[in-house]
């Protein structure tokens, strides 16, 4: 669904970001012409969040949230672009228009119908007499006809070509296949399918629509997936692996796993709530996504430390969306599919039941480890407990642990729940006192907050960040010839998000953070948004532009290697002007 671009832009006019800002959070003047207030999106006890009346938009400098009116109001309300601009639209009496874009809707349907010939394609071709490799990797996974049906499972073949050529059959035009992320662009400047002898996983969206697709490798072997990229329909960070089936499981719980390979195992043992998440950790998105079919998430990650860091991840996520969650504890197996293999369903019914929520998990450890009838000992005990209380992120958690705590210790709750906000205080200090040390290193400050953004090449990243704020500052120099390709960037997500305001700037359309909330993701806002923060020189315009691309391109060759590094370094040295 698309807006036309003045209703936009005059929506974004008549929603002043200070006073709809103001309806959720306190604000106040500080220095400069920003207001502060306490973030919305993480606890905190000192007001980083902050709003620019000037540029129109948030920032927080706690969490790294960012964004413009209409990301303020999708990330609070927990809303869908066309959601939050009918909320938006409604606050300022605007009636909504008639949905006009129809370009970029129909290639939306063009790419979905695609995806589903695609997927239909992969399909018959597991059955076919080539399929066999596909056949005989299911069999070695107990992966039966059945399960793979329900899923969709299919097969791509081993050829550079065979998904190209019978979708060009159907009428599909090589371009339409390569924004689909179907094929590659080869050196020569041909075509050739992405995905080649891969069991092939298609990524169902909840209303039913085939916007990607998983392919894994059959037995070992590098990368063991390949995944369809971002694309016009399909976005990662705010899809599930298996939504589709577990959103109609009357479990009343959804599992939470890792591996599609684990989604696909649970389901034919009769866990027909299983999903995952498409190779990232769980996002804050798709927690949203979960929150609209269940209360209760049980997470059974892969039995690792990778993946007990990710279960600990994923609970701060979720708990903040008031979802209850647990873990599953599982012992003997690295993770679901193999412990199903080995120890057969009703084992794994057996841990679902007795997974439990976390905080009661470890006051009973705690309990267990003092005789609480001996005075000592229950003073052990307090000290630990309220400890454990203190760091739950919900006043009413704590409230409630507290008064349990005072229970099992035959103390007042009152003096639990005073020493529980004393321990709380102390906390909170601490953990400032270290974001601000994290903050303060220079090498710190040029990475973005979020994990999945991590920059691989920081001093290539620099120019990116530099390139990407003058285009949304200057659009104009976006008409420049010989701008580098968004593939060219080594940061994929500031590579998206140049790509999106080029694509602004090609079609002679604004470049906001209203006219790129629905294209880019939350955390891609975010970096946006705190990269636009770093002063930028606009007088040097189009020199300072040449410099960034400039750089952009020598640390791709130093990085491939395929460089003279002597050569590079007297080039470099001879440009001295330029300081990444
Ligand atoms: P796993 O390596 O655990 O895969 O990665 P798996 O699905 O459980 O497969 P088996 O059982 O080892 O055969 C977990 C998920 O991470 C993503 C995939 O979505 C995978 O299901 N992933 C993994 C990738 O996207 N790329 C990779 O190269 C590997
Ligand atoms: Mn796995």
């Amino acid at each position: 669904m698309a807006f036309p671009e003045n209703f936009i832009t005059e929506l974004v006019e008549r929603s002043d970001i200070v006073d709809v800002v103001s309806g959720y959070v306190r604000l106040s003047k500080r220095s400069g012409s920003n207001l502060f207030g306490l973030c919305p999106f993480h606890s905190e006890k000192t007001p980083s969040f902050s709003v620019s009346p000037d540029k129109q938009i948030y920032h927080c400098f706690g969490c790294g949230k960012g964004g413009g009116v209409i990301n303020f109001i999708m990330e609070i309300e927990n809303l869908s672009f066309p959601e939050a601009v009918e909320l938006l639209a409604r606050r300022a009496g605007m009636p909504l228009p008639e949905q006009t874009d129809r370009v970029q809707d129909r290639k939306r349907e063009r790419m979905l119908s695609l995806n589903k010939e695609a997927a239909r394609f992969f399909y018959e071709q597991l059955a076919a007499p080539s399929g066999q490799p596909g056949r005989d990797y299911l069999l070695r996974r107990q992966i039966g006809r059945r399960t793979a049906v329900n899923f969709g499972i299919g097969f791509a073949p081993d050829s550079w070509d065979s998904l190209k050529t019978a979708m060009g059959a159907k009428g599909f035009s090589d371009f339409e296949l390569l924004d689909a992320g179907l094929v590659r662009r080869g050196k020569n400047g041909g075509f050739y399918d992405t995905f080649r002898n891969r069991l092939m996983f298609p990524v169902i969206d909840v209303r039913g629509n085939v916007i990607g697709f998983s392919g894994r490798i059959l037995g070992d072997g590098e990368p063991k997936y390949m995944n369809s990229p971002e694309t016009l329909v399909f976005n990662k960070s705010r899809n599930l692996f298996a939504l589709n089936l577990a959103k109609k499981s009357k479990s009343g719980y959804i599992i939470l796993s890792e591996g599609n390979i684990d989604v696909v195992s649970l389901h034919q043992a009769g866990f027909d709530s299983a999903v995952a998440s498409l190779g990232t950790s769980l996002t804050p998105e798709q927690a949203r996504l979960l929150s609209r079919y269940t209360s209760q998430v049980i997470i059974a990650y892969d039995n690792d430390g990778a993946g007990l860091k990710a279960s600990q991840r994923a609970i701060g996520i979720l708990e903040k969306l008031d979802l209850r969650v647990k873990v599953l504890r599982m012992t003997g197996a690295k993770d679901p599919d193999e412990f199903i293999k080995n120890k057969g369903p009703e084992a794994f019914r057996k841990l679902l039941e007795e997974s439990e929520n976390q905080i009661d998990y470890r006051l009973r450890a705690v309990t267990d480890k003092y005789d609480l009838s001996r005075d000592e000992e229950k003073v052990e005990f307090l000290r630990e407990a309220t400890d454990l209380v203190a760091k739950l992120p919900g006043p009413v958690e704590r409230q409630v642990y507290a008064l349990r705590v005072s229970a099992l210790a035959g103390v007042s709750g009152d003096v639990v729940s005073a020493e529980v906000e004393r321990r709380r205080k102390k906390l909170l200090n601490r953990a400032l006192k270290s974001d601000e040390r994290e903050q303060s290193r220079p090498e710190r400050q040029l990475q973005p907050t979020e994990r999945e953004l991590r920059y691989a090449d920081p001093a290539s990243a620099a120019a990116e960040e530099g390139l990407v704020r003058l285009l949304y500052l200057e659009p104009a120099l976006g008409k420049t010839e010989d701008l580098p390709q968004a593939e060219e960037f080594s940061s994929p997500a500031l590579g998206r998000i140049y790509a999106a305001i080029r694509g602004k700037i090609d079609r002679d359309a604004a470049v906001s953070t209203a006219a790129l909330a629905e294209e880019l993701s939350q955390s891609e806002m975010s970096l946006l948004v705190s990269l636009l923060q770093k002063p930028e020189l606009l007088s040097l315009g189009e020199k300072t532009l040449r410099d960034y691309i400039r750089k952009i391109r020598d640390q791709k060759e130093l990085a491939s290697g395929s460089v003279d590094l002597r050569a590079l370094a007297g080039k470099l040295r001879e440009r001295k002007g330029y300081e990444g």
